[in-house]
């Protein structure tokens, strides 16, 4: 393939891939939007695989055995992967492009082909170093992301003492590292200051996840996975590939608009983020021991719960991670369809944050086709609690913690939350008394306004629309 033709591919993938981030922003149009990035995917891997840059049948034969295994060990991964383990296998994916990143610069590095000399030689070494740099933080950060979001590692901060100073020491030495590679003559002068930089930057990229808080997690895989789209742009650099450097700017830039986005969600300061060590200043441990319940609940039966929704006008209906790890979302649905029919008005309130990844909620109800329309983001329902007449929470619990907003020292104070206590009663499905993924008491649960449905969210529910159809 030529290379003009090779350009064309490659403003045809970019467009593709473009269309492919526009579509994923709504339910709607997200299937579309998968199918434009797998489109324009396939074609940039194609055009790359028959441009200048790839020749001789052994080349070929390599790549196409590593394109086999890898693709294998995808499909597996794919199926055999749980929705609610999906932010695991993001993190680990995003381990493998800093782990990328990070080999294609040392082979560039050392190829004895590539030659530039004068300023020409500073910039590719600069771009060699930024993308191994980039590539050795999101690689290490990412697996330990990984450990904890599996429970591997545990969910505490780990705060060394002086970890600020240990951070600066750390960008310090980078930047000295940086000075003598760059002073290097030859790839055996070079190569040191690279490898000792690459070993600062897994130190670094470990320190930073290892200090953040597991109720801080999903922001942290939302940042890797914008480290990981920088990486690759510096690695588009470093080879001259346009549409490396535009899709790892677009990967970059929308993790990194996520990232704020789940920020302002969790009341998190989004540069704190960005310099690691982030979620561990505000709040204090919980004052209550989680698994000790800090007041008298009401248990409330799926008949009565039945009951409680026929004499609605309005409800609104919560879901949290329980109602992902019961796969209660068609039951959801059904219910949703008996109520809608007998003239109750029910809306879906969707928390930024709820269940294990962004949109999990949403994608969840789009599976069990509830329609669009009447599921709605936090702020655009958060106002309408005081005229509900039952608010049901389906397997969430920080998510409609009032102590974000009524406990200063609570661990998640300032995070807003979705007020479902102003309804006239809330019902809480869940299975047992303990806390979410924060580890925090939960005050709803004694309010007087308040009802338990103690059970599996999918079971419960079964019944419930036993009772409703009944
Ligand atoms: P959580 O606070 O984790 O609460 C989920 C609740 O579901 C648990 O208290 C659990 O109580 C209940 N549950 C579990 N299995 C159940 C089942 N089969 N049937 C009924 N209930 C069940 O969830 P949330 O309110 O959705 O909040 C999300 C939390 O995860 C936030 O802290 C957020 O920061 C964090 N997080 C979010 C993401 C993203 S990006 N969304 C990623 C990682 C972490 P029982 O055990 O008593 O049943």
């Amino acid at each position: 393939m030529n290379t003009e033709l090779m350009t064309v591919a490659y403003i045809g993938a970019t467009i593709l891939f473009i269309l492919s981030l526009g579509g994923l922003s709504h339910p709607e149009t997200s299937r579309r939007g998968n199918l434009f990035g797998m489109i324009g995917m396939g074609i940039a891997v194609m055009a790359t695989l028959m441009g200048p840059r790839v020749s001789g049948l052994s080349n070929y034969a390599i790549i196409m055995i590593a394109m086999g295994l890898g693709g294998v060990v995808g499909i597996i991964a794919a199926i055999r992967v749980k929705m609610t383990q999906m932010p695991e296998l993001v993190a680990l994916m995003h381990s493998l492009v800093g782990l990328a990143a990070c080999l294609v610069g040392f082979a560039n590095f050392i190829d004895p082909s590539v030659h530039f000399t004068g300023s020409e030689k500073t910039i590719h070494e600069v771009e060699i170093y930024i993308g191994i740099l980039i590539g050795a933080i999101t690689f290490s950060g990412s697996l330990i992301a990984f450990g904890k979001l599996s429970g591997k590692i545990g969910g505490k901060p780990l705060l060394l003492p002086a970890r600020h100073l240990l951070n600066l020491g750390l960008l310090i030495l980078t930047l000295m590292m940086g000075q003598w590679f760059l002073k290097a003559d030859t790839i055996d002068q070079g190569i040191v200051p690279l490898l000792l930089m690459t070993m600062l930057a897994l130190a670094f990229g470990i320190h930073m996840v290892m200090a953040i808080g597991g109720a801080d997690m999903p922001v942290v895989v939302s940042m890797l996975n914008s480290y990981s789209g920088w990486a690759a742009a510096a690695t588009g650099f470093m080879l001259a590939n346009d549409l490396l450097i535009v899709v790892g700017a677009l990967v970059g830039s929308s993790g990194a608009i996520l990232s704020y986005i789940m920020c302002r969600a969790m009341n998190r300061n989004f540069l704190a983020v960005i310099a690691g060590g982030f979620g561990t200043e505000g709040g204090k441990p919980a004052t209550t021991d989680p698994t000790t319940p800090a007041g008298d609940v009401q248990p409330i039966s799926a008949a009565e719960t039945a009951e409680l929704l026929r004499s609605a006008q309005s409800v609104i209906i919560v879901p949290g991670y329980g109602m992902a790890v019961a796969q209660a979302q068609h039951t959801v649905c059904e219910i949703t369809k008996v109520l809608r029919n007998q003239g109750i008005n029910v809306r879906f309130g969707i928390h930024p944050v709820a269940g294990r990844m962004p949109g999990h909620m949403n994608v969840l109800l789009a599976e069990a086709r509830v329609p669009y329309d009447i599921v709605l983001e936090m702020d655009e329902l958060n106002q309408d609690f005081p005229q509900t007449d039952v608010s049901i929470i389906i397997g969430a619990n920080d998510i409609v913690n009032p102590a974000a907003q009524e406990n200063p020292d609570s661990p998640i104070a300032g995070m807003p939350v979705l007020e479902v206590w102003k309804a006239k009663t809330s019902i809480v499905m869940k299975r047992s008394m303990a806390s979410g993924y924060a580890g925090v008491d939960n005050p709803l649960f004694y309010k007087e306004n308040n009802r338990m449905l103690f059970g599996d969210a999918k079971k419960m529910l079964d019944e419930v629309l036993a009772n409703l159809a009944g």
